[in-house]
This record gives structure tokens, sequence and C-alpha cells, in this order.
């Protein structure tokens, strides 16, 4: 590949070398005088708190439980930020570029916007097609179904092949023999005799939502882990509780559902326009129009590690995702992991194939120009063999690269006036912390964004924000960015 002369000098911030050369002044100088820069806008909201803008908010309401998704907002969230800064019935838009399972778009839409999401896992556009489903499924037909396809005799043998699941190397033998067989009956049920496509879609949703409940594995951080009644080979004598039938499981799953669904149901469509993307924003951002969208509540993922594509295993290739293909999207997730590879060359062709070649340059320009984020990867660099993954560097670098094209994205989609509230976590390695908040506000100022506001939320148990000062130096910022146009 041919590079020019001003690339290569780009392409040196991935080299450590060049970092190591140019920067020999003291480790945190350049984040201490950011952290100055924005004293002042660095506030702690006592109206939000992190159990209430998490997942964990949601846990007894309609919808969430049924289906675990931890990464998720609560909807008093949303709706708090709606109420703050939206301004319903007037034909506002709402984009969220993560829109995972799409808390900010069924939230906005129920409260009087229209809403644009883009999202690039199908476990998190089934759920948000799901919630979507929900509101306008017929009930009768759904509970007519649901009867059918309890009463199945989820033993039969006589499954078209294709019907199975189909297992990636990592979720291999997640399920016993019984079980397997009785996905497959479900699958063809809904696939051969079930003919409405709300009905289908909340019935293949139940059946995503219990494939760990009924597996001997656990979401557990970064990977899944395995119980020790699994045929894996193991470390540990991990028992992850009880493994639930098939059958049973789903029969409670769509009780549930369908209670739920009888009190909330409007059987209506919403007047509201509503799109959901499946893609990765770093390209499908582009095909949204200059200054069409009045706010923006996104949280992408943090740059800590976690690994969506391992977690979210079963329900991928319940949806039909092969190993090649989720090696694919481990790579296109926007790179919070040390397996993530540079996606430089591939965007600067993605802007040149789209004539748009002065975007990317204004973007690795801003980018080049942060001093607080040089420093973090010198210090990085310098010690890299402290570190417990080699990559990690890598990694950090990727993601503020990755962040700063979306962040230009949104720049460019926000209408005038128009907000973006991003919610993103600092992040800590080797013991230094990385203020993702202020490198990110950084890159937003240079997108011609202000920052209004980072609201940190108070810290977690135990620790005052008066003895533990609003920046925090043990535990770690969370924060919720308010950008404006
Ligand atoms: C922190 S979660 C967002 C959760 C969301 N706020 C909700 O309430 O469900 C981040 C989401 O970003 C998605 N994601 C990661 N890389 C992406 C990319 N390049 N384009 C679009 N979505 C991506 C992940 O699959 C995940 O669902």
């Amino acid at each position: 590949m041919f590079l020019t002369t001003e690339y290569i000098d780009i392409l040196n911030i991935l080299n450590e070398e060049a970092i190591l050369l140019d920067y020999t002044t003291p480790s945190s100088k350049y984040r201490d005088d950011l952290l100055k820069k924005y004293d002042k806008k660095l506030q702690i909201n006592k109206n939000l708190n992190r159990s209430l803008i998490s997942f964990q908010a949601n846990k007894n309401e309609p919808f969430y439980r049924w289906f675990k998704f931890k990464e998720g907002f609560s909807t008093s969230f949303v709706k708090y930020i709606l109420d703050t800064f939206g301004n319903p019935f007037t034909g506002q838009t709402i984009l969220d570029p993560f829109s995972g399972i799409g808390t900010t778009l069924t939230t906005s839409i129920e409260n009087g916007y229209n809403a644009i999401g883009i999202e690039l896992l199908s476990p998190g556009i089934l759920a948000t097609k799901a919630r979507i489903a929900a509101k306008k499924v017929e009930v009768r037909k759904l509970k007519t179904n649901i009867k059918k396809l309890l009463n199945l005799n989820f033993e039969n043998e006589n499954v078209p092949k294709h019907y199975f699941f189909n297992h990636l190397n990592i979720t291999q033998g997640a399920f016993p023999e019984k079980t397997e067989l009785a996905i497959a009956n479900a699958c063809y049920f809904i696939n051969t005799q079930c003919f409405d496509e709300d009905v289908k879609i909340l019935l293949k949703f139940a059946i995503s939502s219990i494939l760990e409940d009924v597996s001997f594995t656990r979401k557990d951080g970064q990977y899944l882990r395995w119980d020790y009644r699994s045929n894996r080979v193991l470390k540990s004598n991990f028992n992850k509780g009880i493994i639930y039938t098939f059958t049973s499981r789903l029969a409670e799953k769509l009780n549930i559902i369908s209670s739920d669904i009888e009190l909330y149901n409007r059987n209506t469509e919403n007047d509201n326009y509503f799109k959901l993307i499946q893609g990765s924003c770093l390209y499908k951002l582009h095909d949204i129009p200059s200054n069409t969208i009045d706010l923006v509540i996104t949280s992408p993922p943090y740059c800590n590690r976690y690994d969506y594509t391992r977690t979210y295993a079963l329900e991928l290739a319940f949806d039909g995702i092969d190993n090649k293909v989720i090696k694919n999207l481990r790579q296109t997730l926007l790179s919070a992991t040390v397996e993530n590879k540079s996606k430089f060359l591939e965007l600067e062709k993605f802007y040149t194939s789209i004539g748009k070649k002065e975007i990317f340059k204004e973007v690795i320009t801003s980018f080049y120009n942060q001093s607080a984020l040089k420093e973090v990867m010198r210090n990085l660099y310098l010690n890299k063999k402290k570190l417990n993954n080699k990559n990690i560097p890598n990694m950090v670098i990727n993601y503020f690269f990755e962040m700063s094209f979306v962040i230009k994205e949104l720049a460019r989609v926000l209408k005038p006036n128009g907000k973006i509230i991003m919610v993103n976590d600092n992040v800590r390695y080797n013991g230094d912390e990385i203020p993702v908040d202020l490198i990110l506000s950084e890159f937003a100022e240079a997108f011609e964004l202000n920052t209004d506001i980072i609201w940190v939320l108070e810290k977690g148990k135990g620790n005052s924000s008066q003895q533990m000062g609003v920046h925090g130096r043990k535990e770690l910022r969370k924060c919720i960015y308010v950008w404006s146009k």
C-alpha cells in the first residue's frame, strides 16, 4: 500500500519510538493541564448515580426482566436526559450510534421523539426489534402461537439439520443434547408454522434470552465461564447453579413476556420516525445527513478490554453467525480489546472512497495534536513489560483513534444547538489513569463542539465525594459528557 509522507508522519503516533522521543516531560504534566482546563466543567450531578443510569435500575421493569444486558442504560436515565434537553412532539430526532438493546430508541419514541439507532451486533438488534414488536403485536395471535409452541413435541428427532444450533468453536458443547434438540424443534416451529412477523421476532427473542440459563456457561466479564458439568476439560470446578431445562425455562419466559405485553401493548404503530441500522457506526454514521439530529444519547464501549462477541457468543451463534463472521465482527467492533487491530488504513480507504479525504486528514490532525493522549501512550510504552498484556497500548491508541472519527461524524450530523450526551468510564492501566472524559472532550472541541459540562457520578458505596474529591484519585471517574454544537 502506497502511503504519502504526511500519513507516514501520522502513523508514527502508533510507533512507540516516536512517542518516546517526542515526550520527555514529567509523566502526568499534560493530563494535569487538561484537568485544570476542565476543572470547572467537572461537576457532580446529584440526580444521577451509577445504578440509576445503568441496567440495574430496570431489573424488575417490563422488557428488562426479559433479557439481561448489563451494559445497557436504564429507561429512567434516558427519560432524565430527554426531560432535561429535549422538546417532545416537535419532530426532534434522537440518535444513538451504539444503540445496544435500544433503550435510547424505544424511550425516545415512547416520549414523542423520532429515533435512529446504529448497532453492530445481532443480539442488540433482535432485542430492539422485540421491544418494538411488543408494543404493536396482536396479543391474541401471540398467545395462540405461544400455546402451540409450548405444546410442541420437543423431542421430535425429525428436524431438518439446518435448524440445529450452529456452534462456534467457543460455544461447542454449551448445551445438553436434549436441549440442542429442543432448540432445533422450537426454531423449526417458528420458521415453518408462525406467520406473523412480530410474533416470530418475539418468540425468537424469547429463545435467545434463555440460552445462557439452559447452557453450561455463564457470562463472566470477558469470557463465557464453563460449568464443571460440561464436557470441556476445565481448570476450575465452577458450578453455575441450576441449569434449566429448555422447556421449563421457555414456558416461564414466555409467560413473563406475554403478561408484560398484555399490560403495556397498545397494538398501534407509533407515528414517530424510527430507524434501526445494523453495522458499524464508523461507516454507517456517514449515511446520516449533516445537521439533522437534535440530540445524541449514547454510551460507546469502554476502553476496558470487554469483548461483546465473547460475552454474547451464544446469542450470536443462535443468529447463525459462524467462526469466520465472528472473527470479522470482533475486528469491526469499536476497538476495546487487546485483539483489535488498527483500522487506520481501512478508514483512510473509506474516506477516500466517499471523496471525503479532507475529513480523514482533519481527524488525524486533531488526534495527533492531543498531548495528554501522547503522554498516556508514552507511559504505557515505557511500562509495557509491567502490563499484563503487551497489546494494551495498541488497544488504547486504537480506541481513541476510532472514537475521534465517531465524534467528528456526530458533530457533523448534529443540528446547530444540538447536544451530545455520552456516558463513559475512565480506565486505568498499570496504575496510570487515562482521562477518557477529558481527552474525548478535547476531540469534541477540535470538531467545533463545546463542552457544556461533564457530570461526574458520585463515588461507589462508602467513599464520600468530599473524602475523595471530584477528581477521585482512587476511584475512576464515571462521567456523562454534555457537548453542544
Ligand atoms: C455500552 S453498549 C451500549 C448499550 C446501550 N446504551 C443500551 O442501552 O443498550 C455499547 C454497544 O456498542 C456496540 N458496538 C460496538 N462497536 C460498535 C460499532 N463499531 N458500531 C456500532 N455499534 C458498536 C456493542 O455491540 C454494544 O451493544
